[in-house]
């Protein structure tokens, strides 16, 4: 596996690789959720490559950027064992130098869910992800449905914009218990780590009333917000039934919807999500 922080650098290696290239965006601290990516990239693509970059541009000013995980030297490992071609680690520096003010907006997408709450976000994502394009030009990207607004934001990026890339949205993979795996999981304590399967019992919740029949969009609603009322160390930022193509909030009845919700486990912000309806 090669390893490379620079532009011309990786260049050079991303000529010698075989097509098609599968990349693999992501904020490093890995676990099997972004090793899934990793493995369904090995299977479509000759060769591929995995961006490790903790975004600043994604982040709002009260946010986890000081506090987010590394763990460097254990991400190469697994990359290794997995038999990744390459492995990129942009420096800040050479993503944002001095100067910087070009920037990437979704314009609708990003006015939902996610993008409501955490200010420039979405902007961020979309600047960060077009510039591993640019530099990378893979044949095919790969990112994961836990992140269910993100790839919609991606998916309509790389339609908006012409970039020939497949974009490839892979399912999220989660603990036994339900608990969606991500890299922020780590800062949960012991009690907060059971706390936060209220996430995955309430969108099941809804998945079952959806499945036995219900489809008043405002019961499927009230059905999470009445689960994740019931854990005391569980605060909900939202609930959402939401349009899975356009992401506007639903009511009445629905025929499909991306459920999901933000919610903070102590000071953890968790989210999480679910498609009904989905052939
Ligand atoms: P990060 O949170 O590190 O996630 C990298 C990729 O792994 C994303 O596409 C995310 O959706 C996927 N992923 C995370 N947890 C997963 C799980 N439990 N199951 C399946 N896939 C999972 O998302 C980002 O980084 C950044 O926003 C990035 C796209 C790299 C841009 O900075």
């Amino acid at each position: 596996m090669k390893v490379v922080e620079g532009l011309a650098e990786l260049r050079a290696i991303r000529e010698s690789m075989a097509n098609p290239v599968g990349l693999v965006p992501t904020m490093g601290f890995l676990h099997e959720g972004h090793l899934s990516l990793v493995r369904r990239a090995k299977q479509e693509c000759a060769s591929v490559g995995v961006s490790i970059f903790i975004n600043p541009a994604q982040f709002g000013p009260s946010e986890d950027l000081d506090s987010y995980p590394v763990d460097l030297e254990q991400d190469l490992d697994l990359l290794k064992s997995e038999h990744v071609d390459l492995a990129w680690i942009p420096t800040t520096a050479a993503m944002y130098g001095p100067g910087y003010q070009t920037w990437v907006e979704v314009e609708e997408l990003t006015r939902y869910l996610e993008g409501e709450i955490r200010e420039g976000h979405f902007r961020g994502v979309a600047t960060v992800v077009t510039k591993l394009f640019n530099s990378f030009q893979p044949d095919r990207a790969y990112f994961g449905q836990k992140d269910a607004q993100q790839a919609i934001v991606i998916r309509r990026m790389v339609q908006d914009l012409n970039f020939p890339i497949e974009v490839i949205v892979c399912p999220t993979l989660r603990e036994a218990d339900g608990l969606a795996m991500s890299s922020r999981n780590s800062y949960l304590s012991l009690d907060e780590r059971q706390a936060a399967t209220v996430l995955y019992r309430a969108l099941s919740a809804a998945d079952e009333l959806f499945n036995a029949g219900e489809r008043e969009a405002d019961r499927l609603r009230a059905e999470m917000e009445t689960l994740l009322g019931t854990e005391p160390l569980a605060r909900a930022e939202y609930a959402s039934v939401a349009d899975p193509d356009t992401l506007e909030e639903l009511h009445g009845p629905i025929e499909r919807a991306l459920l999901s919700m933000a919610v903070l486990i102590g000071k953890t912000r968790l989210i999480d999500n679910m498609t009904v309806g989905e052939e």
